[in-house]
């Protein structure tokens, strides 16, 4: 069973009786979730979360559908037991391939990050780039969901198998990393998008980067500011909106927490204390 130096004693009661004081779930691969949880401070100061980040499995880009689906249940089944009140997946992969499915099978109101960054696509822009995991990409995802909301866009999409590994490495500013960011825009570059949808919670970490090679007037799109925005009125809808001062943000991991940590420093402005976890029921450390 897992055990937390933070949730002590009977706030699992203390959730039955006040469910808005539940946290909300919220998972990744690996770091790039942050940019999500990010979003979560500064949209819902209020919300306590729990952040798991599946690090001994990533990249999850380049698995299949039947491992996304495996670790999404799994990692669900933990977030539930936790009780959260609702789920963010911050994982474009899992959305693009395990959404629709672990809807089904859950009952707990589980939001994906791929409408809410399709929806903002459309609105800023005719002719959308969306760069994303080789697992996205090929799902077809994104494309699909702008195109139901407005078939007259245009929609490219770039596999970038080699961003996650980079960016989980700590090597956005390496000059590797440039060449590489060069090399998947320049099809959309040459298409002259107007758009541009990071399609993975870990590219807006590379902003800098893009930004430096593209033109000052195509717009980035990052779905975790708008899948905070659906979870916003989701909460509001369901009243399950937190008003109380939240809890500290819980973090757990699949694998090495120190390294977690140590990125969660950078992109957070904070050191978390991570926990590691693992499926069988146990917690490592
Ligand atoms: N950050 C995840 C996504 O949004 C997964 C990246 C990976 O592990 O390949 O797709």
């Amino acid at each position: 069973m897992y055990s937390s130096s933070i949730f002590e004693g009977n706030f699992y009661d203390f959730f039955e009786q006040e469910p808005q004081r539940a946290p909300i779930g919220i998972f990744d691969s690996g770091v790039g979730g942050l940019t999500v949880l990010r979003q979560l401070y500064r949209q819902l100061p209020n919300e306590s979360i729990v952040y798991f980040g599946d690090t001994a499995r990533l990249p999850y880009g380049i698995r299949s559908q039947t491992e996304i689906l495996q670790f999404t249940r799994e990692i669900l089944t933990w977030l539930q037991q936790q009780q959260v009140k609702m789920v963010i997946m911050a994982c474009n992969t899992s959305s693009a391939l395990a959404l629709e499915t672990v809807r089904q099978e859950f009952n707990i109101p589980i939001l994906g990050v791929i409408l809410p960054g399709a929806k903002a696509a459309v609105q800023q822009g005719k002719r959308i780039g969306v760069i994303a995991t080789p697992a996205t990409a090929k799902s077809n995802a994104y494309r699909q969901a702008i195109l139901e909301i407005d078939p007259e866009v245009q929609v490219w999409q770039v596999s970038c198998p080699e961003f996650v590994p980079l960016i989980e490495q700590n090597r956005i500013y390496d000059p590797y990393t440039t060449e590489v960011a060069r090399a998947y825009l320049e099809p959309l570059l040459q298409q002259e998008i107007d758009t541009l949808v990071h399609g993975c919670t870990h590219y807006p970490l590379l902003t800098p980067v893009l930004r430096s090679l593209l033109p000052a007037s195509v717009k980035l799109v990052d779905p975790a500011v708008h899948v905070v925005t659906a979870c916003t009125q989701e909460l509001d809808l369901l009243s399950l909106r937190n008003t109380h001062p939240p809890l500290p943000t819980r973090f757990a991991v699949s694998g090495c927490s120190q390294q977690f940590a140590q990125s969660g420093l950078q992109w957070l402005g904070y050191t978390p204390l991570v926990e590691e976890v693992c499926f069988t029921g146990t917690t490592v450390s």
